[in-house]
């Protein structure tokens, strides 16, 4: 099967693209790398006294702080307002002009992932939200081969897959500032880093609309 890796993206606010007719939001945030040094060391802090973190679904990583857009903290509300740039943008791309008569407030939920070398996710799909996203704190290093530590966005239509008309995986390198955002029902995984490739750090997150929203949680 053929792949397609993503272009750099450089900067907030970019259009989406398309992908099998799938919206995808590839953005390169803007100031991103002071964020993300506070960002970092909550999360190692935090994870470790997470008396919920868990490695369910994963392999070599952590899941925890599943309170992480509760946290009083500057980078995290700059964080929530990159969230509700990706919605706009992908809700505008979906709809047009007819975004504006979405009234529905939006509900997120977002957690931490640590991936220690080696560490992966299997295919999945977020199957309870309308959007879904992922932002790369720190990167590890692939080692510059191949697709260790990417993120792989998979073609939601099988029965392309089947007659070979699939443009393939559509990769997207993990790269520290960078936020990825895609419908919730797309299928996606993570590859494994190579053995030395050091630590990753991501905060995941799902959106879905909610009739009683009364502010972001
Ligand atoms: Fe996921």
């Amino acid at each position: 099967m053929s792949s397609i890796t993503a272009p750099a993206r450089p900067g907030a606010g970019i259009k989406p693209m398309s992908a099998w007719k799938s919206p995808l939001y590839i953005a390169d945030l803007p100031g991103a790398a002071e964020h993300n040094e506070v960002l970092r060391d909550l999360i190692v802090t935090r994870t470790m006294t997470d008396p919920e973190a868990s490695n369910f679904g994963v392999i070599s990583a952590t899941k925890a702080n599943q309170d992480i857009l509760a946290w009083a903290h500057p980078a995290v509300d700059w964080f929530r307002g990159q969230i509700m740039n990706a919605v706009s943008a992908l809700t505008a791309a979906v709809l047009g002009e007819a975004a504006n008569e979405v009234t529905q407030g939006v509900i997120a939920e977002a957690w931490t992932v640590v991936y220690a070398e080696g560490g992966s996710l299997r295919p999945h799909t977020h199957h309870d939200s309308a959007w879904s996203g992922v932002y790369y704190v720190e990167s590890g290093d692939g080692g510059g081969t191949g697709d260790a530590g990417y993120l792989q966005l998979l073609d939601p239509r099988p029965a392309a897959i089947a007659r070979e008309a699939s443009e393939g995986v559509y990769r997207v390198e993990p790269v520290p500032g960078r936020m990825v955002a895609f419908p919730g029902w797309l299928p996606h995984s993570v590859q494994a880093t190579l053995t030395g490739g050091g630590r990753r750090i991501c905060i995941a997150w799902n959106v879905a609309y909610d009739k009683d929203w009364t502010g972001m949680k």
